[in-house]
């Protein structure tokens, strides 16, 4: 799958599967500004560090084709920048993209507008493309670490759908099943937003890797009954030392891991590596809509007036994960001199 994020040259628009309304409707939503691509950013048209990471990349070059008119197109353009990067605080992607274009520019300050416009739309392509590459690399790396018959447990989506295509967690999970090891998936249905349940489902049903949708709270049971063998999940952000920031829940998913003997597995490309955060807890949490808890659609769960908490992530320390699968290899303990010599530099 990788039709999800396509940009249109006719409508000079960056064109994104409504990822809110699947699986029931797969309708595409059209960005064509930059608070367009904000707004599919925060309410998870789009969603997944990677796939966050590549709309960034086209909201700049979008951002690029709307300050033609400003007096001061390159203040306007650094002001549409800034308010891109901070969309989303916990996905380190969405500010690794817009820096990897803000330093071409600033590497090149005599560009005219329509130059950087050209240029940024290229190196948006080339995110694009390299992404499914990358996800590619992981895959071949991280299925060593399944056996034929294993039933891997994932938690969120960190799928085709939250990448450029091929997805990381998933990517490993698709590694596997192509070297023709017969393996099953438990997806974590992921309360909120429900992306196991909805999301990690869909693609993995669609392209016929067996799956099974649990309820968050079904992790015990699974695992005391022997009925997980792996457990691999993606990153929003890694730590200088290995902790490594997921949606919420994850870290619960890990101890668990840790109590039953599971090996507890993280996949994640360098660009969601963040070494200037030393531990997970300078990782910043989202902190999200309480709607998301407090209605089921349009109907409401929740007595009136009662608060809720929606922290979007957690944090899980580096000591629960037995492993941590990039484009550049598995990366494993001891994590902060690993991380320093295999991410550092990238
Ligand atoms: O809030 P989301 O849906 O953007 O959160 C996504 C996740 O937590 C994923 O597991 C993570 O981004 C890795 S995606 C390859």
């Amino acid at each position: 799958m990788t039709d999800h994020i396509q940009f249109s040259p006719e409508k000079d628009a960056l064109i994104l599967l409504d990822q809110r309304i699947l699986p029931g409707r797969e309708e595409y939503f059209p960005c064509t500004n930059t608070q367009e691509t904000i707004y599919a950013l925060q309410t998870m048209v789009v969603r997944g560090a990677p796939a966050i990471g590549v709309t960034a990349a086209y909201g700049c070059y979008l951002a690029s084709r709307e300050v033609a008119s400003a007096s001061d197109w390159k203040a306007a353009l650094e002001k549409l920048l800034v308010e891109l990067e901070e969309a989303r605080p916990t996905a380190v992607n969405l500010r690794w993209a817009v820096k990897l274009m803000r330093d071409a520019w600033k590497a090149s300050p005599g560009l005219s507008l329509p130059e950087l416009s050209a240029k940024w739309l290229a190196m948006a392509k080339d995110i694009h493309a390299q992404d499914i590459e990358i996800n590619t690399a992981m895959g071949r790396f991280g299925a060593d670490l399944i056996d034929d018959g294993d039933t891997v447990m994932t938690h969120c989506n960190a799928g085709a759908l939250a990448t450029a295509g091929y997805g990381t967690a998933l990517g490993v999970i698709r590694g596997a099943w192509e070297q023709g090891k017969k393996i099953s998936v438990i997806a974590n249905e992921t309360r909120p937003f429900l992306q196991g349940a909805r999301l990690t489902a869909y693609e993995l049903a669609k392209d016929g890797i067996p799956v099974k949708v649990a309820c968050d709270n079904a992790c015990a049971l699974l695992m005391q009954r022997g009925m997980v063998q792996k457990v691999v999940v993606g990153a929003d952000r890694i730590a200088a030392n290995g902790d490594a920031a997921n949606k919420i829940g994850t870290f619960g998913v890990a101890i668990l891991a840790k109590h039953f003997g599971v090996p507890f597995y993280v996949a994640a490309p360098a660009s969601t590596f963040d070494l200037a955060c030393p531990s997970g807890a300078d990782i910043p949490i989202e902190d999200r809509t309480p709607r998301e808890v407090t209605h089921i659609g349009e109907h409401q769960i929740t007595p009136q007036g009662v608060g809720v908490f929606n922290y979007a992530f957690d944090a899980t320390p580096s000591e629960l994960i037995a492993g941590i699968v990039t484009e550049r290899g598995v990366i494993r303990a001891p994590y902060v001199e690993n991380i320093a010599r295999i991410i550092g530099g990238k």
